[in-house]
């Protein structure tokens, strides 16, 4: 049941150094590619990183929040051609969190690394630093970047009274 799944997901910065299986990563390649797309356009790119130097730097693309990449076994960069769909934006987030549970649906931990409207410490762009890093076309845009591995630890789900249920609103809003 995906509630089950939802009610133990927590994000995972922490990855032992076993590497993902080919069948772990069919899997996961499989789930991206399933991911629904505005009118199907399919924007979205995946790049697919197991290269202990690259995912060194990929970890240095941002200022802060990306340093757990140095230590995945692997990091999926989530990029899209921004002239194929203007909610690209929307499809990348949809592939990154199918990515995520798919992963934790497999025993693997994850955590999501944003790069969009982001900078490094010399403010530079986290997308530029990607793309040069991955050696990315000019047009791509990158949504974010998903670190995968087995997880060192597995952090307790967040317990049902500590959800924000006054999010959930019924109907209208009162005046
Ligand atoms: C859009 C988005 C951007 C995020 N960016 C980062 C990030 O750059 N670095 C990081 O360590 N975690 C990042 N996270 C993970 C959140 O910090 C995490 O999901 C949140 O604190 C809740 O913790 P939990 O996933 O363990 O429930 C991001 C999550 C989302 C959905």
């Amino acid at each position: 049941m995906l509630i089950e799944l939802l009610q133990q997901r927590r994000s995972t910065r922490q990855f032992k150094t076993d590497k993902i299986t080919s069948e772990q990563l069919e899997q996961l390649t499989e789930a991206l590619l399933r991911a629904p797309t505005s009118r199907g356009r399919n924007p979205w790119h995946f790049v697919v990183v197991d290269d202990p130097q690259l995912l060194s730097q990929l970890s240095k693309a941002k200022a802060h929040g990306a340093e757990f990449l140095a230590k995945a076994p692997l990091a999926v960069a989530i990029c899209a051609d921004s002239a194929v769909s203007d909610v690209w934006v929307e499809d990348c987030a949809i592939a990154a969190i199918i990515l995520q549970l798919t992963a934790e649906s497999l025993g693997l931990g994850s955590c999501w690394a944003q790069m969009r409207l982001r900078s490094d410490a010399n403010g530079h762009s986290a997308e530029a630093n990607v793309r040069e890093i991955l050696n990315l076309p000019m047009g791509w845009n990158v949504d974010c970047i998903i670190g995968i591995g087995q997880p060192v630890q597995r952090l307790a789900g967040h317990p049902r009274a500590s959800l924000p249920d006054g999010k959930i609103h019924r109907n209208r809003l009162p005046k």
